[in-house]
């Protein structure tokens, strides 16, 4: 599920890569005209709405290993969302389930999608399904989709005050999560898929200005102003209150966590914060010349 958003359509490629048969592939998306790519491919591409449990149903039907990419919707939606995805698939007999949730997935969490994740996490290993969890630490891709926009201030305004991420890369989440579908001795075991390194806010905005040799430091700005530059991004609302809730859990520690995990499911380390934002940055200016500054979501 999610295979045509940016984490699962980046997860087929590297099914692919790591050897997969396209045939073999099932990719579920509420629109398969997004996905005509993939079917060109030999990518088997199935109609499936988690707001709808007999697509589900239908969607899930001969499937070995089923890889749950959550959507974004609000918490409560998002927890009816998952229970339709559970029940389906003990209906459709799938053989392994693989959930990929979010390292803040504890009871003293400040992050608010964490009643989601709670509920996500306990139903599936309490549902006689066989799993696997992946709890992933804060996408990286964000904050360098946000480096025009940081550039152009010439700061980092995150309302963090002393707290440590250990970002990580869609591309080597995917490459994790692929390599996961791929082992068959996964059953049973919680990963928690982080970068090589925890950085604090200071460290972050001092790559960035290494990397593009622009002025960029760290300001710890509080809630309201950071909401206030959401707000002129045109974020709504709910992403902000996430957004700030995820900054709170940063300060609480909740991804200042580093694990060999990746490396120990792919053979290979995760990307560092530098080489990603070197490899990347670039690309991202030229198109926010083009088209405006982007936003940091
Ligand atoms: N760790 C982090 O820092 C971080 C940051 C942002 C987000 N996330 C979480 O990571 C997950 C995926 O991230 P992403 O970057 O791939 O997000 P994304 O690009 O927005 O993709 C979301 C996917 O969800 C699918 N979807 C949405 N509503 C659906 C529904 N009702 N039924 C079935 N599929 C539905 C979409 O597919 P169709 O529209 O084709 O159906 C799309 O493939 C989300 O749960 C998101 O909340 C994590």
């Amino acid at each position: 599920m999610g295979a045509t958003g940016n984490l699962g359509s980046r997860v087929i490629r590297e099914l692919l890569k790591q050897g997969a048969i396209a045939t073999d592939i099932i990719a579920s998306t509420r629109h398969p005209e997004k996905a005509s790519e993939l079917a060109q491919r030999g990518v088997e591409v199935r109609r499936a709405d988690y707001e709808d449990p007999q697509s589900l149903k239908e969607a899930f039907l001969g499937t070995d290993v089923l890889l749950l990419i959550p959507s974004s919707a609000p918490v409560e939606p998002r927890i009816q969302q998952h229970f339709n995805a559970l029940e389906a698939a003990k209906q459709s007999k799938v053989g392994r389930v693989l959930l990929t949730s979010i390292l803040a997935a504890t009871s003293t969490s400040k992050f608010l999608i964490t009643p989601f994740t709670l509920y996500s996490e306990s139903k599936l290993c309490s549902s006689g399904l066989e799993w696997t969890i992946l709890r992933n630490c804060l996408y990286l891709d964000p904050v360098a989709q946000w480096v025009p926009k940081l550039i152009q201030m010439g700061y980092l305004p995150y309302p963090v005050k002393k707290g440590r991420v250990a970002y990580i890369s869609r591309d080597d989440l995917a490459r994790a999560l692929a390599a996961a579908c791929l082992g068959s001795d996964r059953s049973g075991q919680i990963y928690q898929l982080t970068g090589n390194k925890s950085l604090s806010m200071p460290e972050l905005a001092q790559t960035i200005s290494q990397v593009t040799g622009k002025h960029c430091e760290f300001k710890s700005v509080s809630e309201d102003e950071f909401a206030d530059i959401c707000r002129a991004d045109n974020l709504p609302e709910l992403m902000i209150e996430v957004l700030t809730s995820m900054y709170r859990a940063v300060d609480n520690e909740e991804f200042d966590i580093v694990t060999d995990h990746v490396e120990r499911l792919t053979g290979t380390p995760p990307e560092s914060v530098e080489s990603y934002l070197r490899r990347t940055w670039r690309d991202i200016y030229s198109r926010s010349q083009e088209s405006g500054v982007r936003s940091q979501e």
